[in-house]
């Protein structure tokens, strides 16, 4: 089994203690929404698509298990770290490069390091093309509006 696919199988099952439905099905559209998003940037970046699936399935767990998105990014990152510890897929490197995209993923207005802005801006790529009647957070417009000058959308 690939690794992405061993992180997947914890993160469903941590998300399917959720008891809401509806709740479950958003985290996990997601979740798996964010993921395919980063792997298309990455790739296009020249960043590892890999990791930065791994990074996403795990960016929002933190607040999907506790119900809270309070400081959620710093707090999931050291989820992730005991997380990914435990599962012993990746060596410390890739350890850091995950955490520290989940650590920096909800300061969108700053630009961080290749790999934290692979996920933030595929985290916002969900955000805005989920639904395309949503209108866009203000904070996420000028990133969604560069990234489609990117992909040119
Ligand atoms: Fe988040
Ligand atoms: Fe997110």
């Amino acid at each position: 089994m690939s690794r992405l696919k061993e992180l997947r199988k914890y993160v469903d099952a941590e998300v399917n203690k959720m008891e809401d439905a509806d709740k479950r099905t958003s985290a996990i559209s997601h979740l798996y929404g964010v993921s395919l998003a980063a792997q298309m940037i990455a790739k296009k970046r020249g960043q590892d698509p890999e990791l930065a699936a791994m990074a996403a399935m795990l960016h929002d767990l933190h607040a999907y298990k506790t119900g809270s998105y309070d400081d959620h990014a710093h707090k999931g990152a050291d989820l992730a770290r005991e997380i990914l510890g435990e599962l012993k897929l990746t060596d410390d490197k890739e350890t850091d490069l995950i955490c520290s995209a989940i650590y920096h993923h909800d300061d969108k207005l700053v630009t961080d390091g290749a790999m934290d802005e692979v996920l933030k801006d595929a985290d916002v790529i969900h955000h805005c093309m989920n639904d395309l009647s949503k209108a866009i957070k203000e904070k996420e417009q000028a990133r969604f509006d560069k990234l489609c000058m990117e992909f040119g959308l």
